[in-house]
């Protein structure tokens, strides 16, 4: 029999990657899409796979449809992955964001323990709730306190916290990937990755003069998303639940990354890049570098992009937009 995926944010970058991924592997892949006014944009990550996946409408606040869902889907897998991702704008918006995150992940949480408690969760938890915890040997891993200095942060602590004890309290197969960043050219063009790329190709074709940035100085572990869902896929089939990190253990700053960027396309990042209060934070998370040990020794799990190569291939997909 075919085994059942169910995914939250199957629309977004990592949702759109796994379903690949699953597709591949002779899933069944269910999920759910939250209503918006532009229809148009609302699956256009996944319109490739159209007649591949089955979407439904579904909102992580919204209790009955979830549990509607899981029960009569029966999923043998559960990846939740929607969420308010963005950092910044969880400090704008921490009211919307603490209830998408925190009492939507619980609300999928119960869905999946009163409907289909013999499936197996997987929860995106994230690098961002290390905050200011760096290790004396410059890494954040499993052990590694968390500080958040975010609401965002603030929300994943809570679900990474929510996952074990549903794990230990209901003997549940619940368990956290905590992810360090991770892009590809499907990344939101708000977050500083594809904004620089994205930016840095206009600026190349004449369509942009600058770059409005916030702070340039802080340093990201920054990994491909399709090396990434590899990895949740592989925490969610382990023989027993746990929790591992994903990263390449490599740091760079927003500033090398202007660099690397801008120099690719035959430009200096300095000639254009400005800073813009409206893009700095309230609190920084200034330094972010992940130890994958436990990952790399548990499955073998490698990255098979670099930071460079990731780059390269979120300059091609622009060059190519733009061509
Ligand atoms: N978005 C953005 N826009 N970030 C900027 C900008 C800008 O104009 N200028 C500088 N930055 C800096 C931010 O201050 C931050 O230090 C860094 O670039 C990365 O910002 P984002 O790309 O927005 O990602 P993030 O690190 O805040 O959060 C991402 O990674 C987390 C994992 O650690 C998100 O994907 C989270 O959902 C994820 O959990």
């Amino acid at each position: 029999m075919k085994r059942k995926a169910f995914i939250t944010g199957i629309n977004g970058q990592d949702g759109s990657y796994l379903a690949e991924l699953l597709l591949e592997k002779d899933y069944d892949v269910y999920g759910i899409v939250r209503r918006n006014s532009v229809a148009e944009h609302q699956e256009s990550r996944i319109n490739h796979l159209d007649g591949l996946v089955t979407t439904e409408y579904g909102d992580l606040l919204d209790v009955s449809s979830l549990e509607r869902l899981i029960r009569t889907i029966q999923p043998d897998e559960i990846y939740n992955i929607a969420a308010q991702s963005h950092v910044r704008i969880s400090m704008d918006i921490p009211q919307f964001t603490v209830q998408t995150n925190a009492l939507g992940l619980l609300n999928v949480l119960e869905a999946y323990k009163n409907n289909c408690p013999t499936a197996r969760f997987y929860q995106a938890s994230s690098s961002e709730m290390f905050g200011r915890t760096v290790e004396e040997d410059g890494y954040q891993r499993e052990t590694t306190k968390m500080e958040p200095t975010s609401p965002y942060g603030c929300t994943k602590v809570f679900g990474y916290n929510m996952v074990k004890h549903y794990r230990n309290a209901y003997n549940l197969f619940a368990v956290n990937g905590i992810l360090f960043n991770h892009e590809s050219p499907r990344r939101g063009a708000n977050f500083v990755t594809n904004k620089v790329v994205k930016s840095a190709v206009e600026i190349k074709n004449g369509l942009k003069e600058d770059l409005p940035l916030g702070n340039l100085d802080a340093f990201r572990d920054w990994g491909h998303s399709k090396d990434y869902v590899r990895a949740m896929h592989m925490i969610i089939n382990h023989d027993v639940p746990d929790d591992f990190v994903c990263a390449t253990g490599v740091t760079n700053s927003v500033r090398d990354m202007c660099d690397y960027v801008f120099t690719k396309l035959g430009m200096d990042y300095k000639d254009y890049v400005t800073q813009d209060p409206r893009f700095m934070r309230s609190e920084e998370l200034k330094y972010l570098k992940g130890d994958a040990t436990k990952l790399r020794e548990t499955f073998g799990w490698e990255p098979e992009y670099t930071f460079e190569t990731l780059m390269d291939d979120m300059i091609a997909h622009w060059v190519k937009v733009y061509a």
